[in-house]
Order: C-alpha cells, then sequence, then structure tokens
C-alpha cells in the first residue's frame, strides 16, 4: 500500500526505521525485513548504517525501483557544498545511482539561513533526478514556514517524532494544508508505549497488540509509520495492521493522551 506525495512518486506507508542498528546486524535486520515485504527503509548519514543497508540491499536481488529509500543529511553537513557532499556519501555507501527520498535532519533553530541554503541542495539534487522526492525532519510549524516563504520547490515530506502523547497537532494540521505528508519516527515512543495500561485495554478491544495500535493509530492520522524493530516476529507484528479498524471514539482518546513517554525531549519546546 502507498501513499501519493505532492509529486506523484509513490511511498509505501509502513517503512522501517533503523537508527542505532549498524554492522552486521543492521545487514541481517535488512535482508529480513526485506524477505518479510518491507520495502521502504528509512536511514541517515548519522545513523552509520548506509554501507550495512546497501550491501544487503543489493544481496536481496530485488529490483531497486521496489525499494524506497530515504536518507538525511546531518547538522555537521549543512549549508549548500556540504550538503552535497554529504549526499554523494550516502548514494556512495548505499551503493545506490538514486535515493528515493532525501531530508533535512534537524534544523537550526538560530540559523534559518543555513536551513534555506541547505534546503537549496537539495532543490538541486532533486532538479538533478538524483533523489525522486525531498523534504525535512524535525521540522515544527515555524521552521517549515521559512522554507516554505523562501523555496523554489516545496518539501514533500516532514518525518517527526509522533506516538500517542506527541501528536504536534499544530505542525500536524499544517503540513495537511500544505500537502506535506508527514512521518512518524518512534510511533512506539522507543517501544515505551506498549505497557500503558489505556493502550492496553485498546489493543484488547481490537484483538491486537499495543505496537500494532499504534501504528495503526498513525496511518488513521494520515501519518506513515516508520516502526524500528531487529526482531523478526516483532518486525512481521508491525506489518499486520490491515485487517482492523481502529474505532472514531478510540481515535480520540488516543489523540488526546497526555505526553507520558517517547523521546527524553521536551515535546512542548522546539
Ligand atoms: P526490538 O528491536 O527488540 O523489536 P520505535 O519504533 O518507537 O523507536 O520503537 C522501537 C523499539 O520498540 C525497539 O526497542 C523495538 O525492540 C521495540 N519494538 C518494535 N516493535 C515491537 C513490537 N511489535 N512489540 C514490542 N516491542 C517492539
Amino acid at each position: 500500500m502507498y501513499v501519493e506525495l505532492k509529486n506523484g512518486v509513490n511511498m509505501p506507508v509502513i517503512g522501517l526505521g533503523t537508527s542505532l542498528v549498524e554492522g552486521q546486524d543492521c545487514v541481517l535486520n535488512i535482508k529480513q525485513a526485506l524477505q518479510l515485504g518491507y520495502r521502504h527503509i528509512d536511514t541517515a548519514s548519522a545513523y552509520k548504517n548506509e554501507k550495512s543497508i546497501g550491501s544487503a540491499i543489493k544481496k536481496s536481488n530485488i529490483p531497486r525501483e521496489e525499494i524506497f529509500i530515504t536518507s538525511k543529511v546531518w547538522k555537521d553537513s549543512m549549508g549548500y557544498e556540504n550538503t552535497i557532499k554529504s549526499f554523494n556519501k550516502s548514494l556512495e555507501d548505499l551503493e545506490l545511482e538514486y535515493i528515493d527520498l532525501f531530508l533535512i535532519h534537524w534544523p537550526r533553530n538560530n540559523d534559518k539561513n543555513l536551513n534555506i541554503e541547505t534546503w537549496k541542495a537539495l532543490e538541486t539534487l532533486y532538479k538533478e533526478k538524483k533523489v525522486r522526492a525531498i523534504g525535512l525532519s524535525n521540522f515544527l510549524k515555524h521552521h517549515l514556514e521559512i522554507i516554505l516563504e523562501n523555496c523554489e520547490i516545496e518539501p514533500m515530506v516532514d518525518q517527526i517524532e509522533f506516538h500517542p502523547g506527541l501528536t504536534r497537532k499544530e505542525t500536524l494540521d499544517f503540513c495537511k494544508q500544505k500537502n506535506i505528508i508527514v512521518e512518524a519516527w518512534a510511533p512506539l515512543g522507543k517501544g515505551k508505549m506498549l505497557q500503558n495500561e489505556d493502550l492496553l485495554r485498546i489493543a484488547q478491544k481490537y484483538n491486537k497488540s499495543v505496537a500494532q495500535i499504534c501504528i495503526k493509530w498513525c496511518l488513521q492520522n494520515g501519518v506513515i509509520p516508520l516502526p524500528k524493530s531487529t526482531n523478526l516476529n516483532r518486525m512481521k507484528e508491525n506489518k499486520e495492521v490491515f485487517d482492523f479498524t481502529i474505532e472514531p471514539e478510540d481515535m480520540e482518546f488516543i489523540n488526546n493522551m497526555k505526553f507520558f513517554a517517547g523521546s527524553d525531549m521536551d515535546p512542548n519546546k522546539s
């Protein structure tokens, strides 16, 4: 199943997050994910696993065009020239001829010009057809507004931390209005959602796991989840979310949950 980005590119609706998985563990993780049918892999230069991902993809013999790969430029490589260099290094490490989606990993809060210059590099890569789509990560509404005011090509995606208790409503609503697809990193709150009593109660009602509820809740909110797992059974479980629908009252309940776990960041700060 796919979502269509504003430039017509189709992106699979569940991606595999890969941060903190490196080396041979990563090669095995990607190999198993591809065997299970995952076709959307989310990485970043900062994850230091692009070589492992590239090697697993190559060994899989799956046609390149069937796999959707995202990477990101890290904070220390921002600016026009550095971004192009960082992109080329990602491309080389992944052993690919193009990347499907390339993102600015984090905004610089105090340097809007650096965000704009970096965006211009992404526009160049897009025009040169080295990427099929470009976007942002961890950009909140006020960061996005500056890019939109200064861009030639509008971002197609914004990837933010998103899970029960952290819905970033203002940013989500803004993205919907601008037809920017939101992706969720840590859709399971880094695994810290899973013992929550309210979510356990809802999961029981649908005969599903809390992880499956979190993933389906993202999808029903129009958000593309990127759950991370290095465990075969859990990777499988995280894809089995298309045989049930969360009822509106449960969606509303989860949408209104207060922040209780997830990243160590204060969600109320930018
Ligand atoms: P593991 O790799 O052992 O499966 P997030 O995607 O929010 O960052 O969460 C990732 C964490 O959640 C990882 O620690 C992962 O551990 C765990 N996890 C992923 N899928 C499941 C699942 N279906 N059930 C329980 N834990 C899960």
